[in-house]
């Protein structure tokens, strides 16, 4: 399975949490910038993903998506994926790492869990969508006291891997690759 395949796989999967995001953008946009993260099983091979936007210094570094196969839930994959792209946004100079995700899902538990800082609630931007909390995980802070002691673990991709976007990629939390089902508008990066 390709990596996007996992990314089509687990979104068509998780329609409700995560919405769409066409293979295009996928393939044209995280794919080749390499703005992803995977989560890999030593069995099961891949069972999820993070896609996140171009890192820059001084500016944050925005999480786009993440998902984890159903099975494989509740063990810190996605934890560890996040650690992951924290050592990318240190290394890259971002000022922290900021997410959205709709105020009804359970993930909001992860990210509290993980120490988000809850920065603000949007309402709805349009019927169908949802209400939207934002939040940031500061760099400077240690992460959860479950990774402090932890050996840093190989990355997909390093900081030093990425290059200036080209000039049509599209800017970091744009929020624009997102539907949610039965809207036509983008709506949530999360
Ligand atoms: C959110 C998601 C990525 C979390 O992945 P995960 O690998 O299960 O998360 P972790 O195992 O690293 O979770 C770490 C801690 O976060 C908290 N947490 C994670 N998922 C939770 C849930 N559904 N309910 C309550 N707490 C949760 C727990 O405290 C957990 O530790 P514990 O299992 O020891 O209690 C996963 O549930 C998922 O893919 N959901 C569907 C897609 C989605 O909602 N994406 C995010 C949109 S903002």
């Amino acid at each position: 399975m390709t990596d996007q395949d996992l990314m089509i796989e687990l979104q068509r999967q998780n329609r409700d949490s995560l919405g769409f995001i066409p293979d295009s953008t996928l393939r044209d946009r995280y794919c080749k910038q390499a703005t992803y993260l995977i989560s890999t099983h030593r069995t099961a091979g891949k069972i999820g993903f993070l896609l996140f936007g171009v890192p820059r210094r001084n500016e944050a570094l925005y999480i786009h998506q993440t998902c984890l196969q159903l099975d494989y839930r509740r063990r810190k994959h996605a934890a560890e994926l996040v650690r992951r792209l924290a050592e990318i946004a240190t290394a890259a100079g971002c000022t922290e790492i900021r997410l959205r995700c709709a105020i009804d899902l359970p993930a909001n538990s992860f990210w509290r869990w993980f120490g988000a800082e809850l920065l603000r609630t949007t309402p709805p931007k349009t019927p169908g969508s949802r209400a939207l909390n934002h939040y940031a995980l500061y760099l400077d802070t240690d992460p959860h006291p479950l990774f402090r002691s932890r050996t840093i673990q190989p990355c997909v991709q390093s900081a030093s891997d990425f290059s200036a976007p080209p000039s049509s990629s599209v800017e970091p939390n744009d929020g624009s690759s997102l539907l949610l089902p039965g809207s036509t508008q983008p709506t949530s990066t999360l």
